[in-house]
This record gives structure tokens, sequence and C-alpha cells, in this order.
């Protein structure tokens, strides 16, 4: 719920600037500067189209935001530690979970109807909030060949057209009222509701690349693969299958970086609730030290490189790298330190133990 603790209903008259929202947002996320940076300042206008629109004639168009980049690199993580720092109302919904109206699914319109249900039914809350469909690549038009229409792919693309654009809608609430004899249904316009979708478009590199191949010459070839999407344009997200309608009402693309060595050591290590500090209190609740060497933390991330996956791939290797020390650590009787080195990770050999 959109509420405070006492009940109170979140106040929008304080409210942080851009550089105090990055600021913010530094504490979880590491790297993504660009990608920080465009989220703070469409945030704060956001607050800025909601107080100073009805004082002026002049009409400040939303501007909805579209999320990519590589997996693990923090789309998800950015939108939902937004919802911690700024006072506005932030759902967080699938795409892959509806279908176009009529079939079997949920309904676009039921993003609204869970908005509603989170801002404790507050219509004005409501229609001041920001939706953040994720996974959005995953609606991308698809040729079906058998069934001939795609209704959880381009179907689902046109039915959300108006719900971003904005629309009034006839809500009826989550859970019914069963006091109440009648059906009460509450108006909802979108208008001003800031949507940010997000994805990996995991294999649009071809599409990117291909396009580069034909618009530059042979010897100004100089693609870094890993660069790729850094030069992504509304052409490439069309033939990955996001229809023209659905780009146009989404402004502003931000691509996230894939995440470096240096960038991915200091998620383990200096991020709030970072893995290390995490794994560090699993021992020390039980009287006993772990300590990693810089190295031995350089190498895990560089095995989270090799694989691909990004910060998200950190948890599992971690977990793998010290299943035998969580194994065996709790009956061993007086230990008192655990040393984890570079070739604990790179060569398997056995960690140093202290005994008090
Ligand atoms: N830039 C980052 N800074 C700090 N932690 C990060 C960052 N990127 C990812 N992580 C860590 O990895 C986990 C997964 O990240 P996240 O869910 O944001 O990935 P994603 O970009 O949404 O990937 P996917 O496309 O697979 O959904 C996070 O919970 C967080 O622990
Ligand atoms: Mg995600």
């Amino acid at each position: 719920m959109f509420y405070t603790k006492n009940g109170n209903k979140i106040v929008f008259k304080k409210y942080l600037s851009p550089k105090n929202i990055k600021i913010e947002l530094d504490k979880y996320i590491i790297g993504q500067y660009q990608t920080k940076k465009i989220i703070s300042v469409a945030v704060y206008n956001h607050y800025k189209r909601l107080y100073i629109m009805n004082k002026n004639n002049i009409y400040l168009e939303k501007s909805n935001i579209l999320l990519i980049g590589p997996t693990g690199s923090g789309k998800t993580l950015i939108v939902k530690s937004l919802a911690k720092i700024v006072n506005v109302p932030i759902l967080i919904v699938d795409a892959t979970s509806f279908t176009e109206a009529g079939y079997v699914g949920e309904d676009v319109e039921s993003i609204i109807q869970k908005l509603l249900h989170e801002c404790n039914y507050d219509v004005e809350l409501t229609e001041k909030s920001i939706v953040y469909i994720d996974e959005i690549d995953k609606i991308s038009k698809k040729n079906d060949f058998y069934s001939g229409k795609d209704v959880s792919g381009e179907g689902v693309q046109q039915s959300m057209l108006k719900l971003i654009e904005g629309v009034t809608l006839n809500i009826s609430p989550l859970i019914e009222k069963r006091t109440s004899q009648q059906q009460t249904y509450f108006l909802i316009n979108t208008l001003n509701i800031l949507f940010i979708a997000g994805g990996a478009f995991s294999g649009i590199e071809i599409f990117i690349n291909s396009r580069i191949n034909k618009e530059i010459s042979f010897l100004n070839k100089n693609n870094n693969e890993k660069n790729l999407l850094m030069n992504i344009i509304n052409d490439d997200l069309i033939n990955f299958g996001i229809i023209p309608e659905f780009l146009g009402r989404l402004p502003i693309i931000t691509v996230f970086k894939e995440l470096n060595i240096y960038e991915l050591l200091h998620i383990l290590l200096k991020t709030k609730n970072s893995l290390i500090k995490q794994f560090c209190y699993l021992f020390i609740i039980e009287n006993v030290d772990i300590k990693f060497s810089i190295n031995s933390i350089k190498e895990i991330s560089k095995i989270a490189i090799k694989k691909n996956i990004g910060a998200r791939g950190l948890k599992s290797i971690l977990e793998n790298i010290l299943l035998d020390i969580l194994y065996i650590f709790p009956s061993k009787k007086n230990l008192k330190m655990i040393i984890i080195y570079k070739n604990v990770i790179i060569m398997k050999k056995k960690p140093i133990l202290i005994y008090k």
C-alpha cells in the first residue's frame, strides 16, 4: 500500500531534486550513470508535471521511458530502488502475464486495477503513479504460423497503447466490497501515469549488427560486440518485434551497460546489503569470521563475466564456491576464521582455517 505506517496518504509536497534522487540510487545501483541520471530527471519532471500543470495553461506531456540492457545489469533493481526512494507509488508488473482482452489470461486493464488497489482506492494517488512493465521484450511480435493471431505479443502491445498514452477507464475493485449491495466502479484517467518499460532484448544485437554492416563501409567496421547495444535505434527495436506505435509512446530510451569486473567487485562488496556482507553474516552469527582476499573477489567477478549473466550470477557462483565450507563449518569446533584466497576460487583449493 502506498500509505505511511500510521495510515496517512503519501505526501507529495517534499520531493527530491534529480541530483538527490541519483545520490540515493547510487547506494543501490553500481555503474549505469547515464541511466541513473535519465531516471532521476524523468521522475523529478513527473513530480513537476503533477504540481505545476494545473497552475498554468501549458500542458507538460509525460515522457515514458524504455530501459534496455543485458540480463543482470540492474533494470529491475533500479525501479525497485526508486520505489524505496521517491514519494510516488510505483507498481511493478510483468508483461508476460498479459494477453489481449477477451483471451485467457490477464488483460492490461488489470494493471490499473492493481494500482488502484495498492493506492487504497484513492483515485488521485492512482492517477499520479508510476507503472513499471518488466520483461517488455517478451511481448514482441511473433509470427505464429499456426494460430495466425498473436494474442500475447502484438495483441498485448496494441492493447497497451491507449493505456500508456492516456485513457479513462472504468475500474472495478480488485476485491469486491461485500458489504455494499452495488458494485462500485472507479473512473481512472491514465494520462498522468508515468510508464516505464524494461527488457533485456536478448538477440537484438543481430539486428543492430546487420544494420550497421549495411550502413558503414567495410574499412570502417569496428563493431565491438559488447557495445553493440549502445548503438540501438528504433528500427532495431521494430525489427525485434516492438510495434512502432508502442515505441512512439516511450520517447526516452536508455541502455544499460554490461557490468565490468570492477563494477561487479563493487556490487559484491559495497552495495547496501551486498552479497559478501550477507555471507559474512551467515558465519558471524555462529561466531566465525570469514575473510575474502581482494583477488578472490576479482576471480568471482571474472566468472560472472564469462557466464554472461551480469550481477545476476554472483550469488550462485558464491554459493557454489562456499558449499563445502557451509556444509562443514557448523560442525567444526573452535573454528575462529576462514580465509578465502584466489586459488580457492580458480583451483578449488581448500580455504585457510584458523582455530581458537
Ligand atoms: N548495477 C547494479 N548494481 C548493483 N547490483 C546489481 C546491478 N545490476 C544487477 N545487480 C544485482 O543483480 C540482481 C539482478 O539484477 P536485476 O534484477 O536488476 O537484473 P535485470 O537487468 O532486470 O535482468 P533481467 O533482464 O534478467 O531481468 C539484483 O538483484 C542485484 O543484486
Ligand atoms: Mg529484470
